[in-house]
């Protein structure tokens, strides 16, 4: 298999834990290159469920190395309370098999701080951040006074600069957000124990790819997120702060983008969205509550209810573009079992005018009124299908539709979050 890059097409949630785990028994290594814990990726074995928010899916099989690259936000006591709880289960995390790169930027108590506060002040303007300190914190790596994983070699250094940034974060939190201030020694404290932790898992990951690949070794790229959700390209300001597109897969671990070699878009059957935002399909009634409650569909890290609604192929065809995604894999069909007729949005009426893109105006999709086809449903359970041509006539049409509307083969179904509820084609 040539180099992979999985990528979310909605906004988040789609399933990517699922899919990366499965073909992660065909590469040598699984690379995540943005975002931090405000994933959540769910893997699903034998009824068990692994929920991962930094490490990549790949680490269930033991032959798969699994890197952070530098592209990813790092919280050290979470990264280290994830390694503590799989090594729990059984998955062995030693430094053979987790590999960190020294360029990561660290998020420290004050953007977590900051995050909440700022979140609060907004009032009914929020974003509906997880609260994670993820936005802050690549703020100040923009910002260029950010800590790195390699300044914990040199800890005076990490002191002058958290130092210099208290300065001016606690001046926010205690002068404008009314918080209680943060103390250098409550920053040190959160870092010096897991500083120790990981050491042995620090690495140049640009480096370590190149050594996988000139032993021949494959790799696969988790994105995380959705590419609704990127800084650039999503619906911004209601989008997380790192690049979620595929193109940054090479930017955010250190290799050149010749090495992405294909790109798999991960699609749910229906479109789900946590935070604030526009979101033309969304339902509420009975088919958002059939979705919500079929589905699941409750946020892994925040445990927030996820929004729910009709597949909407503008933003997926928009999805296909920006990350040059060559084929597709459908998740969660199984959600749609037990619904009379189906709609699948094909375009938009956006102030009069039928567009088959989203607008780019800030807001523009907020306005955006669906325009829908109508589909037949069907009542049988999906569970126990595992061949494309098992799969009720409807079913298949659905699949159908959605490959002509995106432009898109589907190369994978999803009827259930078990491995071997996957159809392959
Ligand atoms: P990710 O963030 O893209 O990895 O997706 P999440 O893990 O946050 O959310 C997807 C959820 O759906 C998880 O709980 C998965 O176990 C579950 N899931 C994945 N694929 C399927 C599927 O085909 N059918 C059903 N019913 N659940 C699925
Ligand atoms: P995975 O990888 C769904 C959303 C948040 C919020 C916005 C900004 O599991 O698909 P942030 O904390 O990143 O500043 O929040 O982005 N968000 C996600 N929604 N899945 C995710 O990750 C998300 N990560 C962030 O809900 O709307
Ligand atoms: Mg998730």
């Amino acid at each position: 298999m040539p180099n992979l890059v999985v990528v979310g097409t909605q906004w988040g949630d789609e399933g990517k834990g699922k899919i990366v785990d499965l073909l992660a028994t065909r590469v040598a290594a699984v690379v995540r290159f943005q975002g931090g814990h405000n994933a959540g990726h769910t893997v699903a074995v034998g009824g068990e469920q692994y929920k991962l928010r930094l490490i990549p899916s790949g680490i269930l099989h033991s032959g798969t190395v699994c890197m952070l690259g530098n592209g990813v936000v790092l919280d050290l006591e979470e990264l280290c309370a994830e390694i503590e709880a799989l090594v729990a289960r059984g998955v062995d995390v030693g430094p053979k098999r987790l590999r960190i790169s020294r360029k990561c930027h660290l998020i420290l108590p004050y953007h977590r701080l900051l995050d909440e506060a700022r979140e609060n002040y907004k009032g009914d303007r929020k974003i509906g951040t997880t609260g994670r300190g993820i936005g802050p914190c690549y703020e100040d790596k923009a910002g260029r006074c950010g800590v790195r994983v390699c300044d914990l070699e040199d800890m005076e250094l990490v002191r002058r600069k958290i130092r210099q940034a208290l300065d001016e974060k606690n001046a926010l939190l205690a002068g404008l957000y009314g918080r209680k201030p943060i103390t250098e020694r409550e920053v040190l404290d959160s870092i010096v124990r897991p500083a120790a932790r990981i050491k042995p898992y620090l690495a140049d990951i640009s480096e370590e790819i190149a050594l996988v690949e000139g032993a021949g070794g494959e790799i696969l790229f988790e994105g995380a997120q959705g590419t609704h959700l990127d800084i650039d390209h999503g619906t911004y300001p209601f989008v997380t702060s790192s690049s979620t597109v595929a193109g940054n897969a090479a930017a955010g671990s250190g290799i050149g983008p010749d090495h992405l070699h294909r790109v798999l878009g991960v699609v749910k059957a229906y479109t789900t969205r946590v935070g604030s935002g526009g979101m033309p399909t969304e339902q509420g009634g009975e088919i958002g509550g059939h979705l919500q409650k079929k589905g699941v569909e409750f946020g892994t890290v925040t445990g927030r209810e996820r929004r729910c609604g009709w597949l909407d192929t503008v933003i997926l065809r928009e999805s296909v573009r920006l990350c040059g995604v060559n084929s597709l894999a459908v998740t969660k069909l199984d959600v749609l079992s037990g619904l009379p007729e189906l709609k699948i949005c094909v375009a938009y009426n956006y102030r009069g005018q039928i567009v088959e893109y989203p607008p780019q105006a800030e807001g523009g999709l907020a306005e955006a009124v669906p325009v829908y086809e109508t589909m037949g449903g069907w009542t049988r359970s999906l569970d126990e299908i595992r061949s494309f041509a098992e799969l009720p006539a409807a079913a298949q049409d659905y699949v159908r539709r959605l490959e002509d509307l995106a432009g898109r083969p589907v190369s994978m179904v999803s009827v259930g979050p078990e491995r071997d509820q996957t159809i392959m084609r």
